[in-house]
């Protein structure tokens, strides 16, 4: 049944429960009367009879009365409880005509939202809800666009050299087969960057935390990038200016972020520039930053940095950098960690990259 159908119903058995009522208490309201009349010895035998009489004819009229009032009520009945539906059933009608188009695919539909009431609050956690739909099939459409894209280009440098080596018909030298292998690896560490990505976006990345010592971890990382650093001529320091106590984080995860901290510092940096490594305890955080003399970022670009293939620079080409994924992924580790990351530059001057993490 619909729920004007049992609104109309209810109201029914509240019209009949009225009338009975009505009429119930006359009669006996005539009843007490009569026996009152009859113990109070006032009445006299005749006196009694006619009362009855009376008695009789006005429980008579009564019904009838009681006939007339309820048709009136049950007319009004009707008429309220049209209306009264009405303003239960219409909007809900118009919620139910959005969501069949919204699951027929048309995501772009949304609720008028003409009333401050509950229903109106429906609509607007409904198309909020939808917007959020809509904001997450965008996002997987340019998410699949931007793969396609970064796939493109090795594919296409490994098709070309095999078609190479296929028309060679000789036999095929260890050289020639280099770029491919350089294209295969860079694809292997697309694939590992996204589903790691993916992983950390969905919640579900597990860290390993153990009481870490940042200095001896920086120390390590320094060491590593010593080499690509002296062959840029960039120098390197670190600075540490108070007793680093021992922090938990997973160091492994940890040291993924601030390789691609400096790497990103390194490629940015020009002969004769300098990358600082500075970390400090502020209140309860240790704050490590990262600071580079090199061609600084863009104000424009700023707020886009952390975003999935990102490059503030894209005319730089693809061999020359990464994915584009590598500040996302530190911004998601360090989430993870309950840190944040913050980005201050200056084109032409540098840029510095700090990386809070809570103490403890
Ligand atoms: N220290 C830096 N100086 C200048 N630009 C930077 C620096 N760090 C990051 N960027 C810009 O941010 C972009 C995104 O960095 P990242 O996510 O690590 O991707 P990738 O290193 O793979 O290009 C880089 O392409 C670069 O344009
Ligand atoms: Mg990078």
């Amino acid at each position: 049944m619909s729920v004007r159908g049992k609104i109309f119903l209810a109201m029914g058995v509240l019209v009949v429960l009225v009338s009975a009522a009505y009429i119930g208490t006359t009669q006996g309201y005539l009843g007490s009367l009569f026996a009152r009349y009859y113990t109070d010895g006032g009445g006299s035998n005749e006196g009694m009879i006619s009362l009855e009489g009376v008695s009789q004819y006005i429980l008579a009229e009564m019904k009838i009365k009681a006939f007339n009032m309820t048709l009136f009520i049950a007319g009004a009945a009707l008429i309220l409880g049209y209306w009264l539906s009405g303003l239960i059933v219409n909007p809900l009608n118009k919620l139910i005509r959005v969501m069949r188009r919204v699951a027929g695919g048309e995501l772009a539909t949304e609720v008028p939202i003409e009333r401050a009431d509950e229903y109106g609050q429906v609509g607007e956690a409904f198309n909020s809800m939808t917007g959020q739909l809509r904001d997450l099939m965008d996002n997987r459409k340019r998410l699949v666009e931007d793969v396609a894209h970064e796939l493109r280009t090795p594919l296409a440098i490994i098709q070309s050299k095999l078609e190479l080596i296929q028309q060679s018909q000789g036999t095929v030298k260890p050289e020639a087969l280099l770029s491919v292998h350089d294209e295969v690896l860079r694809l292997i560490r697309l694939v590992d960057e996204l589903q790691l990505l993916n992983t950390a976006e969905a919640g579900e990345l597990t860290l390993n935390k153990e009481p870490t010592n940042l200095p001896m971890l920086m120390e390590e990382l320094i060491e590593l990038v010593q080499p690509e650093a002296d062959g840029y001529g960039v120098s390197l320091a670190v600075s540490c200016n108070v007793d680093m106590p021992t922090v938990c984080l997973d160091p492994r995860r940890m040291k993924q972020v601030f390789l691609n901290l400096l790497t990103n510092a390194l490629r940015h940096t020009r002969e004769g520039g300098k990358i600082t490594v500075c970390m400090q305890i502020i209140h309860d955080c240790v704050s490590i930053s990262i600071t580079d003399t090199g061609s600084g970022i863009p104000e424009g670009a700023i707020p886009h940095l952390f975003d999935r293939f990102f490059r503030a620079d894209p005319g730089r080409g693809r061999t020359a950098g990464g994915s584009g994924l590598g500040l996302s992924i530190a911004h998601q580790i360090v989430a993870v960690h309950g840190g944040s990351i913050q980005v201050r530059s200056e084109v032409g001057v540098g840029s510095e990259f700090t990386v809070k993490l809570p103490l403890g």
